[in-house]
């Protein structure tokens, strides 16, 4: 709709050096690995079974017991203290005027009629599967092709913005606040922030936007990312606004079902027309499908329930299953098969994705489009294709952008947080940000919450659509540990075949994924790079080839594909040893710097993380010690200490309570009191365990709802690795303290049996978000200042 002016090209140059730069960087951190210079330990001493330690100690007291004791009124848990265990959904109805959400209504109290915008989760999703359960129900209806209308604001919370709508349109945050709170030079036009103030919009752009006032839009209106760090507060702005007025819509929506299959409705792709609910006459129909056939008046108090509608289409209509020519590397149908193997061989044609490929895929898409009109979602598609013929990695744009920060001056942005982990359209404020009413402790619940819910909703996707993808990097090296994520991470890394890439972009680009309504009310956004064609080394940061985004907070799990290509393996992966130098077999790469061969990546082990099931590559150990020298070995990484009597990293200031502070604070420089502390923490005494438990309900909240599974890991371990030989001869260059284990058919059967056993998607182990958020974190946060 508007100008790229020339000065954003400037813009993209500049971003392009800084990309070098945190190019360079990364390589130094990856190949030297962050856990360098960390402190060894012996592995043995890890994942030390707390059941097995039941001799009293000296002073009488059996702590086995009296942990047991701790875990045990947990489970009862009175007085709801431990209220955070419960992840069932609660709260899910909610009661409205349903008359506030009709169309032709003239009420000052609806919504359409307001300045303000209304979300709830309840509202839109209740309202939609009600609908969708009509569509589906109609005699002439085409399930394939059910439509339904769209607007981002009933499905995000756009409501920060109201503080602004209240006010008068001259009181309201403009252009120049935007230019106020970002970091910008005074000789940068306005159109790098892309922003334009409310009284430039035209009545066409309003009506576009759905709205009959300018009163109804913030002060300012963003068409598309700054690249300008700016504070918390204006990039909560711009992409609140952004989302209100450009956004464009998904394409398709896909209700997940822990039962199996899916719900899918298309997105009326018509943009003239805005699909907010108060436009769209969705409620007046609600209401006239739904009113008793004797009532005469509309109701002015009527219940919205989600679950309750979901239960009932479920009741209604089947779900969508895969078809077995959908899914092509056999893993729905490996992973639905009892008591077999469930490894994943993959085949190298899976890698393969050539210029000849590409071609052929255009000439296909363009006949078809002789023949007959290409749906949306084919159009983009070969116009990805086309693009990527048309540029190469010189000249690619940067697909993804971030909320970048402000990290110097804003006083809320207390860990100096660059933004770098946040999808800038669905920022919702920094993970440790200092919010009023929370406490880092939440905040930090609220962090783990978003990436379990994550990893299980992509697991869950992928699965149900045959795709086939595997943890890489970070989580595969916290998956090595205990089986669940870093405390401390804030990203979830993915790599997929190819094939797999270019099918996600085919078949799923822009599908808003909805969790299953009964566990929460989670929604996810695929969303594909226009330049996944292209397969060698990304030099315009299109490193990431997909992101799975949570459209709730930004946060996103990071999709590569690997590819053979024309790209140079770095000196490194020879000179230690990861590649022999005569090889014979195919080399393939994501668009960093990460090679592998087929043999270091198939057959997948199947296998879970936080109670998701999921696949890990087939050789673990030399890939992660050439990632992170030490990671395998070393228990203290920024200040987060791994409890090996707990299967769980505590951080430093939690870990201390369990001491006496003379043995971790007196004398020895910092590296030798860090190393002292560390080795406290890998000999720590029952007694010392129970003290730390019995004083921080936190951790034995935790480890109450962890040690199932951590402990089932430990035993996996057992089979998938073993100490290593120092003498034994072997190619890779660096020092290991576990090897991946070669097994013997006899054991190998009772792995079968094992994973056939243990691997299965739990239940939640995290509260749903929205529950958490808006209702139990404000209910509870008192509490918290209570008892510290
Ligand atoms: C309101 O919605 C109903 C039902 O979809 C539709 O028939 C009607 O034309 C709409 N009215 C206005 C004013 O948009
Ligand atoms: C690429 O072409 C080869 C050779 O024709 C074929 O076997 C392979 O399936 C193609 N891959 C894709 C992704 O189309
Ligand atoms: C995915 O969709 C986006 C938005 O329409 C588009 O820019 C991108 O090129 C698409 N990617 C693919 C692989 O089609
Ligand atoms: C752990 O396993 C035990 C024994 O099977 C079971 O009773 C308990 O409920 C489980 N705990 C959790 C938190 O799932």
């Amino acid at each position: 709709m508007l100008q790229v002016s020339n000065h954003i090209k400037k813009c993209f140059l500049l971003l392009g050096l800084l990309n070098v730069i945190y190019f360079t960087v990364y390589l130094l951190k990856s190949q030297t690995g962050s856990w360098d210079g960390l402190i060894n330990t012996e592995p043995e001493n890890l994942n030390v079974d707390l059941e097995q330690q039941t001799d009293p100690q000296h002073d009488g007291h059996d702590y086995g017991q009296e942990i047991q004791k701790l875990l045990d009124e947990v489970a009862e848990n009175k007085d709801n203290k431990h209220w955070l265990h419960n992840t069932q959904l609660i709260h899910t109805s909610i009661d409205i005027n349903p008359q506030d959400f009709f169309n032709d209504t003239t009420s000052k109290s609806a919504w359409r009629n307001k300045n303000t915008l209304f979300f709830d989760p309840r509202v839109t999703l209740a309202l939609y599967l009600n609908h969708i359960r009509h569509q589906f129900e109609l005699p002439e209806s085409n399930q394939n092709q059910i439509l339904v209308p769209f607007a981002w604001s009933d499905w995000i919370d756009l409501t920060g913005l109201n503080a602004d709508l209240e006010k008068p349109l001259d009181q309201r945050n403009n252009c120049k606040w935007v230019r106020e709170f970002s970091i910008i030079e005074s000789s940068v036009p306005d159109e790098v922030l892309q922003c334009c103030d409310n009284k430039d919009i035209t009545p066409r752009m309003l009506e576009q936007f759905g709205f009959q006032r300018h009163e109804q839009l913030p002060g300012f209106i963003t068409y598309g990312h700054s690249v300008k760090r700016a504070f918390q507060k204006v990039r909560l702005a711009q992409a609140k606004s952004y989302a209100l007025t450009h956004m464009p819509n998904p394409y398709l929506i896909l209700f997940l079902n822990k039962d199996g299959g899916t719900y899918e409705v298309l997105v009326d792709g018509n943009e003239e027309t805005n699909g907010r609910i108060v436009n769209t006459g969705m409620m007046n129909e609600f209401v006239h499908r739904n009113l008793p056939k004797d009532s005469k008046t509309v109701p002015d108090k009527w219940t919205f329930d989600p679950v309750t509608e979901f239960k009932a289409l479920k009741k209604a209509v089947k779900p969508h299953i895969l078809a077995p020519e959908d899914d092509v590397l056999g893993m729905y149908k490996t992973t639905h098969k009892k008591g077999t193997s469930k490894a994943l061989p993959l085949p190298a044609e899976a890698f393969d994705y050539t210029a000849a490929n590409l071609s052929r895929q255009r000439i296909l898409l363009q006949r078809l489009a002789g023949q007959k009109d290409l749906t949306k979602r084919e159009e983009i598609y070969l116009e990805s294709i086309q693009e990527s013929m048309n540029h190469h990695t010189f000249n690619e744009w940067p697909y993804f952008r971030q909320a970048t920060l402000e990290f110097r001056n804003d006083p809320g942005n207390r860990d100096g947080d660059r933004g770098w982990h946040y999808d800038w359209r669905f920022f919702n404020g920094g993970l440790t940000y200092q919010e009023e009413g929370w406490t880092p402790q939440e905040r930090t619940t609220r962090t783990t919450i978003i990436l379990h819910r994550l990893l299980r909703n992509w697991f869950r996707f992928a699965e149900e659509k045959g795709i086939v993808t595997w943890i890489m990097h970070g989580p595969l090296l916290s998956w090595y540990w205990n089986g669940f994520m870093f405390p401390f991470d804030n990203d979830i890394d993915i790599q997929m075949p190819v094939l797999e890439l270019v099918r996600l972009g085919e078949k799923h680009n822009q599908t808003l994924v909805i969790e299953d309504i009964e566990e929460g009310f989670g929604k996810y956004l695929i969303d594909v790079g226009t330049f996944i064609h292209n397969r060698d080394i990304s030099r315009r940061e299109n490193h990431i080839d997909a992101r799975f985004i949570d459209v709730d907070t930004g946060i996103y799990i990071d999709i590569t594909g690997l590819s053979s290509s024309k790209a140079e393996v770095p000196e490194e992966y020879y000179q230690l040893g990861m590649f022999e130098k005569d090889l014979n077999e195919l080399i393939y790469n994501d668009r960093r710097k990460h090679f592998y061969t087929l043999d270091q990546l198939s057959p997948l082990r199947f296998t879970q993380m936080s109670g998701v099931p999921l696949y890990v590559p087939n050789q673990i150990s030399e890939r992660l010690t050439f990632e992170y020298i030490n990671g395998m070995v070393s228990t203290e990484f920024k200040d987060w200490h791994f409890v090996p009597k707990l299967n769980l990293w505590v951080s430093a200031d939690d870990v201390k309570a369990a001491f006496d502070a003379n043995d971790y604070k007196v004398g020895g420089s910092v590296v030798a009191l860090r190393t002292r502390l560390t080795n406290l923490v890998l000999e720590m005494s029952d007694e010392e365990v129970y003290m730390l438990l019995k004083h921080n309900e936190a951790i034995l909240s935790e480890y109450y709802a962890t040690r199932n599974l951590t402990s089932m890991h430990a035993e996996e371990k057992k089979f998938l690795f073993e100490e290593a030989d120092p003498n034994e001869p072997r190619n890779f260059k660096r020092p290991l303290a576990v090897i991946d284990k070669t097994m013997k058919e006899e054991e190998k059967k009772k792995y079968i049996e094992f994973v056939n056993k243990n691997m299965k998607m739990t239940l939640p182990l995290r509260k749903p978000l929205f529950q958490y958020e808006h209702e139990e974190q404000p209910q509870h946060h008192h509490e918290y200042i209570d008892n510290n």
